[in-house]
């Protein structure tokens, strides 16, 4: 078993919506701002939802769309940046929330690319002798790593979870070709979520920052490049041209980046779905939120060819083309 098929695909959102004339109320800003730069009209926000609860809804749903029980999952990989906890992973919790008592759960941490670098990770774990299936989900509250006097980043993020429940197969023909890419000297131009150094022994004059700091015009220069080249690589790899992709998944970080790949691909915007006015940038969980919804609205049909593509912290940028 050497490939893999998507099976169902699910997402769980917070239901409280924030939208741009009430963080206007909260902070310097304007509706008429965010929209322009972003696309962004609204985001969701956890009230009481935590990263692990709405990944945990996404894969019950995933579930419920399937001929299959908890105990029939092999696996569950959770991209995170925004865990509830260090330990136990969100995987870990998942797995333990649903009853999957033979699956096998961790995370996998590559921020907005998350969810194909765990694709990645599950396709390759799969590679058996034997029948799998795995639960794959992207799950942010990244509301808890928002500095809500920051007006510069405040009013790019939302929470949300969705994923897809996958089984090897033979030779289906799912997975076509991916690209990953990984910039770690880059890094330091998107950070959140510092971990300190606390003990007797640490130095007391050290500043640590919970909080998103992010240099907007380094990664909007670093996607507008990266994601394209990317995508290309992918392609190439397949043997295939930009014409074969019915429909591009994007991570939606901003409406302006997507409109500048498709331009540098050549490609018409109507591949490009965006929901990004609905929910801001919902890192890992943002491409499988749009996939979710694609295949929900019919959009997305069986055997049409599907460019998954993210970019963020890390910095990293990642690809993957399958069959649906
Ligand atoms: N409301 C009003 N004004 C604002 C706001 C705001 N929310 N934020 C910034 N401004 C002001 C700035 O202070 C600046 O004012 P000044 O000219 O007086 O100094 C002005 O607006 C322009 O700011 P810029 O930063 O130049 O705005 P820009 O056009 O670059 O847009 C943005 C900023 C939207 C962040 C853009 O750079 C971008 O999208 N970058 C990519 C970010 C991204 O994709 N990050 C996600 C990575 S995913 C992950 O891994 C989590």
């Amino acid at each position: 078993y050497e490939d893999f098929k998507i099976i169902s695909s699910a997402s769980a959102i917070p239901k409280r919506v924030v939208d741009n004339d009430e963080l206007s109320t909260m902070m310097d800003t304007s509706d008429q701002w965010i929209t322009q730069r972003t696309g962004i009209k609204r985001r969701h926000v956890a009230v009481n939802e935590t990263t692990s609860s709405l990944a945990t809804q996404a894969a019950e749903k995933l579930l419920d769309q399937s001929d299959l029980d908890a105990a029939d999952i092999d696996l569950i990989i959770v991209a995170t940046m925004s865990p509830d906890y260090l330990t136990p992973s969100v995987g870990a919790m998942v797995q333990g929330n649903i009853g999957a008592d033979h699956a096998i759960a961790f995370d996998v941490d590559a921020a907005c690319s998350g969810f194909v670098y765990a694709l990645k990770v599950a396709g390759q774990m799969m590679m058996a002798d034997h029948e799998m299936h795995a639960i794959v989900i992207g799950a942010e509250t990244l509301s808890k790593l928002i500095d809500w006097h920051d007006r510069s980043t405040a009013v790019l993020f939302g929470d949300g979870a969705a994923g897809v429940l996958i089984s090897n197969t033979a030779n289906q023909g799912s997975f076509i070709s991916e690209d990953l890419t990984t910039l770690g000297k880059l890094g330091k131009y998107l950070t959140a979520g510092q971990v300190g150094v606390k003990s007797p022994f640490a130095a007391d004059d050290t500043q640590y920052s919970p909080f998103f700091k992010m240099n907007g015009h380094r990664v909007y220069g670093f996607a507008v490049k990266n994601v394209p080249e990317s995508i290309n690589r992918a392609l190439a790899k397949a043997g295939m041209t930009v014409n074969d992709i019915d429909h591009f998944v994007l991570h939606q970080a901003n409406e302006r980046i997507i409109e500048r790949i498709a331009e540098t691909l050549n490609a018409p915007m109507a591949k490009f779905p965006v929901n990004i006015n609905e929910y801001g940038n919902t890192s890992a969980a943002s491409e499988p939120i749009l996939l979710a919804e694609l295949v929900d609205k019919q959009i997305i049909k069986r055997g049409d060819v599907v460019a998954l593509s993210g970019f963020g912290g890390g910095l990293t940028v990642g690809t993957m083309i399958i069959k649906y």
